[in-house]
């Protein structure tokens, strides 16, 4: 049974109606349906156009709905229904008969799915935050566990200046800080209720629309009736912080499928996250992480799909907009599943620490120390620069690091260089100098540790 019909000579073609109906999606939002559903019942009891017994006997059969699609979703899949709407409605009527034709007085399928799908953003908004927080916490434990262990950082992929792994971890916990800001901001933002705008005018009956707002756990309700059933911006800053989220998760794996390389060698994944060859025996592949990187690709394309979408999009309701949910279920399950994924494997990763003390003390990577140690004896770094640059050519030419140079060696390039030159191009001294805000010393990174743990307990 359909919704409409009174209108139509015809039946939709089956081919049309497979295109048209979207339970299959939406059925994910039964529960926030029959929610906003008991609310708008007590909402059009309180304005007369239900009785009191009519009102207790709506929301006993909602409830009974409730926990019957609770215990078993899927039960939905089984129906022909258009949409998550139409079901909900279906239901009731078989349950109570024709009282609970009564419940869409009032009420539109463009405000209602726009209520549900705000419904669903909050509390999925709050499981993805959760997440997020585990993810900062699980790279905080790894920063804990490996603040020692000495990590050559990169630049253009050229070993650049040696950090500790701890520091590395960090700037994941300084990204995942503003991932977790802008979903706050995102939830912050569509905590605002749609209920009682009606197909795009606003209801007829005289709602207290912000009471109903607030009995359905929103901040307020909203200013503009048309504005109300055609915004999505709430599922394209869902999407857009999914997406940095996730192009922040796509260069930890990154960097991890590098580390476990091996030629890098730094890090072994944990066989908890990790699959084999069918052909090579040898083999340990990274699949979480390739998968993570992979998996970012989809939650962007939701993006670019949904901007897309409501691109030049008319006011106000178009069925176009029923596009919104099978991308934005997509991404949010997909962001939810890689986040967890990525705490495994940072839970279980093992760090090569010998390795990666080598390969910080291969190439070159305390050069700036030298030209740092030339600056110290009144040459301008500009020179200084120049100057080591040369050192370096010579070593490289001699295959051997900087501070294998011998002293006379050393002072045919500058007169300045003394003895006390080795020890300023030790790694200790290299990580201990960098004492600034932020920077990778041990005491600094010790502090951006104790900062964040304090700052998450606070939430
Ligand atoms: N299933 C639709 C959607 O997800 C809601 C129904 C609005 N339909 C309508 N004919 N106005 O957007």
């Amino acid at each position: 049974m359909a919704l409409w019909g009174g209108r139509f000579k015809g039946k939709a073609s089956l081919q049309f109606k497979k295109f048209n109906d979207s339970l299959p999606i939406d059925y994910r939002m039964a529960v926030q349906d029959i929610v906003g559903s008991i609310a708008w019942a007590q909402a059009i009891h309180e304005v007369g156009v239900l009785n009191d017994d009519e009102l207790v006997r709506l929301t006993a059969a909602l409830e009974e709905l409730k926990a019957s699609v609770e215990e078993n979703p899927q039960q939905i899949l089984l129906s022909d229904a258009e949409d998550i709407h139409s079901w909900v409605e279906i239901q009731l009527i078989e349950k109570i008969g024709d009282l609970g034709k009564k419940l869409h007085t009032g009420r539109s399928r463009n405000d209602q799915v726009a209520t549900d799908l705000k419904l669903w953003c909050k509390e999925t908004g709050g499981d993805l935050l959760f997440a997020l927080v585990n993810l900062q916490q699980a790279m905080m434990n790894l920063a804990e566990r490996e603040k020692d262990t000495v990590l050559p950082g990169y630049t253009h992929l050229q070993r650049a200046q040696p950090i500790t792994f701890g520091h590395w971890c960090l700037a994941y916990v300084e990204m995942f800080d503003r991932d977790i800001g802008r979903l706050k901001d995102a939830l912050y933002r569509l905590d605002v209720s749609p209920l009682g705008s009606g197909a795009l005018a606003g209801t007829a009956y005289p709602i207290d629309r912000k009471a109903l707002a607030h009995r359905l756990g929103f901040r307020t309700a909203t200013l503009n009736s048309l504005d109300a059933v055609s915004d999505r911006d709430h599922v394209i800053e869902l999407l857009a912080s999914a997406s940095i989220s996730m192009m922040h998760l796509s260069r930890f794996a990154e960097d991890l499928i590098f580390y476990n390389s091996g030629e890098a060698g730094f890090v072994e994944m944990s066989d908890l996250v990790s699959s084999g060859s069918s052909l090579m025996p040898q083999k340990k592949n990274p699949d979480a992480c390739e998968l993570i990187r992979g998996k970012t690709g989809r939650v962007f394309g939701a993006l670019t799909g949904m901007l897309t979408t409501m691109k030049a999009l008319a006011l106000a309701y178009n069925k176009d907009m029923q596009e919104d949910k099978e991308g934005l279920f997509d991404a949010l399950d997909t962001w939810q599943e890689c986040m967890e994924m990525a705490v495994l494997v940072a839970d279980g990763l093992k760090v090569n620490r010998s390795r990666t003390l080598a390969a910080a003390q291969q190439g070159y990577a305390n050069a700036t120390e030298l030209a740092d140690y030339l600056v110290g004896k009144d040459i301008p770094f500009r020179e200084a620069h120049h100057i080591v640059g040369e050192v370096v050519l010579a070593a490289i030419d001699k295959a051997v690091p900087l501070e294998d140079l011998t002293i006379t060696q050393l002072q045919a390039f500058s007169d300045k260089i003394e003895q006390d030159v080795y020890q300023h191009l030790t790694i200790e001294s290299t990580l201990n100098k960098r004492e600034v805000l932020g920077g990778t010393s041990r005491a600094q990174v010790e502090k951006a540790l104790a900062t964040t743990q304090s700052g998450n307990e606070a939430i």
